[in-house]
Parts: C-alpha cells; sequence; structure tokens
C-alpha cells in the first residue's frame, strides 16, 4: 500500500508550465559525507545551497566511516535545513515540494535524509520526491548560481553526452532528457575520485585528497612519469584507474629484485609534484579518450554534460573545455560550488521529476537504496 501526503490546501495546484517557474523546493541530500539542504525556484535558479562536509570526522581513517557519517548528519541535518530556507529568504510555510536525494548512497546516511524530507512534506503538506543523486549531478551543469544564467538549458541540451565524475561513480551516459538517461560505458573497478584519494593517501597529503592532487599537480611535471592511460578493449567505452594506481605505488615503493629493479621514491616536495600531475595527466587523458570513443558512438549528440566532485578539477575542466571546443560540443560544466556533494542539484532535478508527474509526488513510504543508480 502507499501511504500519500496530504495536499497543502494554500499551495494552489500548478495549471501550467509557467506556474512550475514560481515554484519553491527544498531539496535534501545526505548520501555520504556531506549534509546538504537548498531551496531552488524554478528547477533552475539556486537561493540557497548550505553544505556542512564531515571532512574532519573522517580525516584520520583516510576515508568515509558509514556509522560516523550517518550520526553527523542527524546531528546536523535540522539545523541545515533551517539555514537553507532562511538562506533563500522564505519560510517553510512557502515551500511547495521537498526532493530529497535517496540513491545510492549510505544506507544509513541516505536514511537520515529520507526521514528529514518526509517530516518536512508531511508538516508542510507539500509533495515529496525521491531523486537520483547520480542523474542529479548531470543536472547541476543546467542551474543558475548566482546572477549569470546558464549556458544550457533543460530545453537546449539534448541529446548530449553525460560523464559523471566523483568519489564513486566514472560514467557515461546517452541523456535524452534531465530524467532520461542510458549508461555507455562505467568503471570496472576503482572511480577517478578514488584513485586521486588513493593516491593522495599514498603521498601522505590529507583526506579528501582529489583537491590536494589538483592543487600540487600544477607545480609538477606531467611528462616525468609515464603512467600507464587505461584504454581496455577497442572501442570499450568503460574505465579502469586500479592499474594506474598500482603503477603509482610501484614508483613510490620500488621494485625489488633483479630485473627491472628500481629504489624507492624519495617524498621531497618536488617528487611529489611530478607524481600528482604524471598521475593527473593520465587519469584525465583516460577520460577524455573514452569521451572521443562515446562521440563517435553517438555522433548526433553535440552537447556534452558534466558533474561529479571531480568536475572541480583544474586539468579537467582546461581538458573538458579543451575537447568540447574541439569537438564543436556545447558543454555543460557545473560552477565549482556544485561539483561536489549539494542539494541544489536534488531541488532542481526533483523539481522537473515533479513538473512530469503533474506535481504529485511519492507516498510516504519513499526508501532509499544504496545501489542501483542509473
Ligand atoms: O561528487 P562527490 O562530492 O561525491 C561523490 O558522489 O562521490 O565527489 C567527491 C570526490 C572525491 O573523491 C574528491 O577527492 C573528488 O571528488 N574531488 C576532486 C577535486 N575536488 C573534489 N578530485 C580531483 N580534483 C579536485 N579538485
Ligand atoms: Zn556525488
Amino acid at each position: 500500500m502507499t501511504a500519500t501526503l496530504p495536499h497543502n490546501s494554500a499551495a494552489p495546484s500548478p495549471a501550467s508550465p509557467s506556474d512550475f517557474a514560481n515554484r519553491l523546493v527544498l531539496g535534501i541530500e545526505t548520501s555520504c559525507d556531506e549534509t546538504a539542504a537548498a531551496v531552488t525556484l524554478g528547477g533552475t535558479r539556486v537561493l540557497s545551497t548550505v553544505v556542512a562536509s564531515q571532512h574532519e570526522l573522517h580525516a584520520e581513517y583516510r576515508g568515509v566511516v558509514p556509522e560516523i557519517a550517518s550520526r553527523a548528519h542527524a546531528e546536523r541535518i535540522v539545523p541545515i535545513i533551517t539555514e537553507a530556507v532562511r538562506a533563500a529568504g522564505i519560510r517553510l510555510t512557502d515551500l511547495h515540494a521537498v526532493a530529497v536525494g535517496n540513491r545510492p548512497g549510505l544506507i544509513g546516511s541516505l536514511l537520515v535524509g529520507v526521514s528529514a524530507g518526509k517530516a518536512v512534506a508531511l508538516g508542510m503538506g507539500v509533495p515529496l520526491i525521491g531523486v537520483d543523486h547520480v542523474q542529479a549531478h548531470l543536472y547541476a551543469g543546467l542551474m543558475q548560481l548566482g546572477d549569470a544564467p546558464p549556458l544550457l538549458t533543460a530545453s537546449t541540451a539534448f541529446p548530449a553526452l553525460g560523464l559523471v565524475v566523483s568519489g564513486g561513480h566514472t560514467t557515461v551516459y546517452r541523456v535524452s532528457s534531465p530524467t532520461a538517461m542510458s549508461r555507455l560505458g562505467w568503471t570496472i573497478d576503482d572511480a577517478i575520485g578514488e584513485a586521486y584519494d588513493k593516491v593522495a593517501a599514498m603521498l601522505g597529503l590529507p583526506f579528501p585528497g582529489g583537491p590536494n592532487v589538483d592543487t600540487l599537480a600544477r607545480t609538477g611535471n606531467a611528462a616525468r612519469f609515464n603512467f600507464p592511460i587505461s584504454r581496455l578493449d577497442k572501442g570499450s567505452l568503460n574505465f579502469s584507474f586500479s592499474g594506474l594506481k598500482t603503477a603509482v605505488l610501484y614508483t613510490l615503493k620500488g621494485i625489488p629484485g633483479e630485473l627491472e629493479a628500481r629504489p624507492p621514491l624519495e617524498l621531497t616536495p618536488a617528487n611529489t609534484a611530478d607524481i600528482c600531475a604524471s598521475f593527473q595527466h593520465a587519469a584525465v587523458k583516460a577520460v577524455i579518450l573514452k569521451l572521443e570513443r562515446a562521440l563517435e558512438a553517438s555522433p548526433d549528440c553535440r552537447t556534452l554534460l558534466t558533474g561529479g566532485g571531480v568536475t572541480a578539477n583544474s586539468h579537467l575542466r582546461a581538458e573538458l573545455t579543451a575537447f568540447a571546443a574541439r569537438r564543436k560540443l556545447a558543454l555543460s560544466l557545473p560552477a565549482m560550488a556544485l561539483c561536489v556533494d549539494n542539494a541544489a542539484m536534488i531541488a532542481g532535478l526533483g523539481h522537473h521529476l515533479l513538473a512530469q508527474r503533474s506535481w504529485s509526488g511519492d507516498g510516504l513510504d519513499l526508501t532509499a537504496f544504496p545501489s542501483g543508480s542509473v
């Protein structure tokens, strides 16, 4: 049986797309180690986005500890929602809907967000909608944060190639609308963000390592170490980063024995920067290579949508920009604040999903799914 939410009689039933343009949606995101809430207007304009990162809680473990993450979400979710509503200059009673990221992610963390979303939706008498976190990452580049409108809109961007690069995903899609996409290729082992974080850990850099590798790579020599660029089978659109990670490990630790013996590498600042630059060169090159292949397989896509934490990487952003210019693609890169996990992308995509369903949401039996994303 589906439990339904009572309808808020104060909120008028939407009649037309122009009515949808004035709708305010609260987004909630707790899939991993960021507790986030945001308010969007019309599914595109970000009125507020508040993100409380838990990095300091997980740093000593060099990775996210699920139980610590869900406890921290439980402590923080109410103040974060309150702050997002305040920063948007609205009241809770002004909301037209609540969108919550309910898949994929850490189950205990997701459940905190889903429970909070139900509480607000029930209390305000507005619809609640569950949103796929990975799909939402691709939507982030179509949102307006600040005064400058996005280059592309949901009505001009499709069909598109989609690239999600994060701590948990490295996936290429063919995208036909903000809510419809099919997977063309994905990683067969580590996600690219995970590889960044593991290499950073090998170098003794603080967690999460991706941004630190990015910064150090700027002063390093990318040609110093010839790390492998994974191609996999001819024409494959899948990714693999474990070989690259192992190559970095052996370069650092050295190789014992007679054949190809190499001494360990001393971790001087210059050597560390060169490792970062060479690793990043190989990782980003592998991504661009697969995008080239994906475009050959889907030549009607004239747009490239990108999203996920690793789209904050300066080298990847530059290479994506160059690739798009070379192949005459319109490029959607999220604003820096919308690359990593945030709730604005959840609210924005939630708005689209609701609009498709004449503003009727999920029931109160909405639950969380740790896996099974698009
Ligand atoms: O999207 P996200 O916040 O969470 C997931 O859905 O996984 O992505 C987090 C990942 C982490 O692996 C982090 O190290 C990486 O994004 N990341 C970066 C940069 N900023 C964040 N990786 C490389 N360069 C960056 N500037
Ligand atoms: Zn994410």
